[in-house]
């Protein structure tokens, strides 16, 4: 595992702007996957300024979703769909048709979720895979105690996730859905690359535990340990108890 330290969120998100870029002019077609959360909003930012500066090419770029709650409509401000469709689609003109993502009203979730698996092998799989953390290690909503080897699944949110994530929903923690459909921790390492960006003190603990703790799935993001290409990016304050 590869560990970059960054000075601050600005510079994460301008490497990992660039990596995504260098990446696309090697294989425009790149399937980049994206995450949500505010930690990537960085690097979409850095990305758009890249394109307009004609220094990322992205006309033929295709983007995957990592996970979706379920049960929101596709068009509800605070689906992920929506939220990538507001910082990652329309600012980075990328089309529809370029965009898969799974299906979180589908009537049979559990179809919805092994159809995405096939979709993303179908469409040559992810070549770079961009992670934030929760801080309790999970990543995409691969909570604490996920199999390792999982695949696209539901699953449940812990309160803890729920509380956090309050913040999109009015800061009332009701209104956060219980339930998600998430690339599985097996899903997400079949990524050529993943990237793992976390900022803030918030993280630190969750960052450590993925770079210098036992290889577990009490810590999910620990995985990464296993993936023969993977870079964490931390800025200084998530990566303050290294
Ligand atoms: C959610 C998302 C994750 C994200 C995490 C951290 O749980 N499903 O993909 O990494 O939030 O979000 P933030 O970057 O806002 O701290």
């Amino acid at each position: 595992m590869e560990v970059v330290i960054v000075e601050d969120a600005a510079k994460g998100g301008a490497l990992v702007a660039q990596a995504i870029a260098r990446l696309l002019a090697g294989r425009p077609d790149a399937l980049i996957g994206v995450a949500t959360g505010s930690t990537p909003v960085p690097v979409y930012e850095a990305l758009a300024a890249l394109a307009r500066r004609g220094e990322a090419d992205l006309s033929r770029a295709r983007v995957a979703q990592l996970d979706e709650y379920v049960g929101l409509p596709p068009d509800h401000p605070e689906s992920y769909r929506s939220v990538l469709a507001r910082q990652v689609l329309e600012p980075l003109g990328i089309p529809e048709g370029s965009f898969l993502g799974p299906d979180g009203t589908a009537g049979d979730i559990r179809a919805a979720c092994e159809a995405y698996d096939r979709a993303l092998a179908a469409a040559g799989g992810v070549d770079l895979q961009l992670l934030g953390i929760g801080t309790d290690g999970h990543i995409g909503f691969n909570e604490p105690c996920s199999s390792l080897t999982s695949r696209t699944r539901i699953k449940t949110l812990t309160e803890r996730t729920r509380a956090d994530n309050a913040r999109f929903f009015g800061h009332d923690v009701g209104q956060v859905p219980r339930h998600v459909i998430t690339q599985g921790v097996g899903t997400i390492l079949e990524a050529r690359h993943v990237v793992l960006l976390a900022t803030g003190e918030a993280k630190a603990e969750a960052v450590a535990a993925t770079v210098e703790g036992p290889l577990s799935a009490r810590c999910p993001s620990s995985a990464l340990q296993l993936h023969p290409h993977a870079t964490v990016v931390a800025d200084e304050a998530a990566a303050s108890r290294l």
